[in-house]
């Protein structure tokens, strides 16, 4: 990672009136929350986290598909926003119009403090009704070894609020990420594959806007050579320095 991109991105977001960060697992990669495509550990071994995050998972084996959901419960709520997320929120103290575009479901941008966050594929503390009766809550931790039934319609089983692979985006969410897209003057993409559609879709779209787009990932994705600027590098590394608190 070379000095003059990051003086670069870091003159480009000082210059910014209204920035989107759009954030993929990576960001919450530091504080210790395995990314998708992350070998799975201990138990989870033997599973691949995309073939458990499908609605005919759950239709297959509800409790297996819960009982992931609730080892991803527990590592999240055992973790912290890491410096990641930390100079993203700090962008907040000095744009008004920050827009946080995110594919993670942990909350973490939501706890920092950032104010406009859209949250694609939804809230993992969130569980509702599988049939789609309309109930949706938080249960109690104590109660969700085994996928509960639904206190609305006592018929179905409840899932985790998240939209699943093969499932589609609440419209209102893509409606305001796009609308958030096309109103920016720069894009910063961090930690993100850029490999699950329609959310990989949204840099792709500043870019053919002619917005400069700035990623940043320690590994290459299908849309670096399309970058503005491209910082290989993890994003508590790399973000503290384009985001510095004060400038
Ligand atoms: P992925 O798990 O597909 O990709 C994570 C990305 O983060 C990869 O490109 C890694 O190189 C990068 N990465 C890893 N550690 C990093 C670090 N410390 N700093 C910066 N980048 C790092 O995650 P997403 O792109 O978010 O969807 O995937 C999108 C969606 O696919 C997820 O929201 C989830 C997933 O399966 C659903 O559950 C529908």
């Amino acid at each position: 990672m070379k000095d003059a991109s990051i003086r670069q991105a870091a003159e480009l977001i000082r210059r910014s009136h209204s920035p989107v960060v759009f954030t993929g697992a990576g960001v919450s990669q530091e504080s210790g929350v395995p990314t998708f495509r992350d070998a799975l550990t201990g138990f989870w071994e033997q599973y691949d986290a995309q073939s458990l995050a499908t609605p005919e998972a759950f239709v297959a084996d509800p409790d297996l598909v819960w009982a992931f959901y609730e080892y991803r419960r527990g590592l999240i709520r055992k973790a912290k926003p890491n410096a990641a997320h930390i100079a993203i929120g700090s962008l907040e103290e000095r744009v008004s119009n920050l827009v946080i575009v995110t594919q993670n479901v942990d909350g973490f941008h939501q706890a920092i403090g950032n104010r406009e966050v859209i949250a694609l594929h939804g809230n993992i503390f969130e569980n509702r009704c599988f049939e789609g009766c309309g109930w949706m809550g938080i249960v109690d931790a104590k109660e969700t070894d085994k996928a509960p039934l639904c206190p609305g319609c006592r018929k179905s089983r409840l899932r985790p609020n998240v939209v699943w692979f093969g499932e589609n985006l609440e419209e209102d969410n893509i409606v305001r990420a796009t609308a958030a897209v096309l109103a920016c003057d720069v894009m910063v993409a961090v930690g993100t594959s850029g490999l699950v559609a329609p959310a990989s879709q949204l840099p792709e779209l500043a870019i053919l806007r002619g917005k400069p787009v700035i990623e940043v990932n320690p590994k290459p994705t299908p849309f670096t050579p399309q970058a503005t600027i491209a910082l290989s590098g993890k994003a508590g590394d790399v973000l503290p320095k384009i985001f510095p608190p004060v400038w």
